[in-house]
């Protein structure tokens, strides 16, 4: 199973999990125009813009496309997921400079964007309120950052499931993936260090249409400890005899916080 360092070194898990859940969504809008949109009516075109933890760069194109920013810097600890979003943007004929660095420790100027993002990435840190100020040191007065997370409770009828299924008996006690930064704390922790203008709430629904597609989704969480060997087919071999017929559904409250730089 995966350990927290090993999550992002290659593209390829990223790139799996987001696949099938893009998949598996029914409701909920898209986070990358949700996120420009927040930003388009703060930020003047030829703004500096950073995307902080940018992961395969989803963000950060839509950022490109839509804002126009005269400076587009993407930061992750990633480089496999900055070459990726190196290249989409490439491909798009869109501009950015890419940063490999820890979000606590950003190596830019003080005062230097107009706007930030960090999207899924910091309740990675055990310390979200100490990159929060990072943010918060890079961005100019009034600037605007989004952060965006999800809920404590994110996905967790898939815990049931997986319990249900054997596949791990401590599957439904197992800690939040979500458990630093989550939609309850978003507002108190982004405000040790922002004014917080706005918070916004909604619910994701996800619908994994057979056996096959949940195992996809199930092989690239590192929330679980699944023994099974085989890989995916044996995974969806055991959920289709173990469980009731398909669909799975499940949810995750997706939460946006906008916050100016005092
Ligand atoms: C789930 S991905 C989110 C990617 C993207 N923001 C999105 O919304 O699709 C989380 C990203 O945070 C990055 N990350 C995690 N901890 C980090 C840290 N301490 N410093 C910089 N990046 C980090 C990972 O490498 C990964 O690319």
């Amino acid at each position: 199973m995966l350990v927290h360092g090993d999550l992002y070194r290659g593209n390829g898990r990223l790139a799996d999990r987001t696949h099938a859940l893009h998949r598996a969504k029914i409701s909920g809008s898209d986070v990358a125009d949700t996120i420009t949109d927040l930003l388009a009516t703060r930020v003047p075109p030829g703004a500096a813009v950073l995307d902080i933890g940018c992961g395969r760069g989803t963000t950060t194109l839509r950022l490109a496309n839509r804002l126009r920013p005269r400076q587009l810097v993407a930061v992750d600890a990633s480089t496999a997921l900055l070459d990726t979003t190196r290249d989409r943007l490439g491909h798009a004929s869109a501009r950015g400079s890419m940063i490999c660095a820890d979000f606590h420790h950003l190596p830019l100027p003080d005062k230097v964007a107009d706007a930030a993002v960090a999207a899924f990435c910091l309740y990675h840190s055990p310390t979200p309120a100490g990159a929060i100020a990072e943010i918060a040191r890079c961005l100019r007065p009034g600037g605007t950052a989004v952060l965006v997370t999800k809920s404590l409770d994110s996905y967790a009828e898939l815990d049931h499931l997986v319990h249900a299924a054997g596949l791990d008996p401590h599957a439904t006690s197992r800690p939040s993936l979500y458990e630093s930064f989550h939609s309850g704390n978003l507002h108190t922790i982004a405000a040790t260090n922002l004014t917080v203008l706005d918070v916004q709430h909604e619910e994701h629904v996800f619908h994994f249409a057979d056996a096959t597609h949940l195992a996809r989704y199930l092989t690239t969480t590192p929330k679980y400890r699944i023994t099974l060997t085989g890989g995916i087919p044996a995974l969806a071999a055991a959920l289709q005899q173990r469980l009731a017929p398909s669909p799975y559904t499940t949810r995750s409250t997706v939460s946006y916080a906008v916050a100016v730089r005092p």
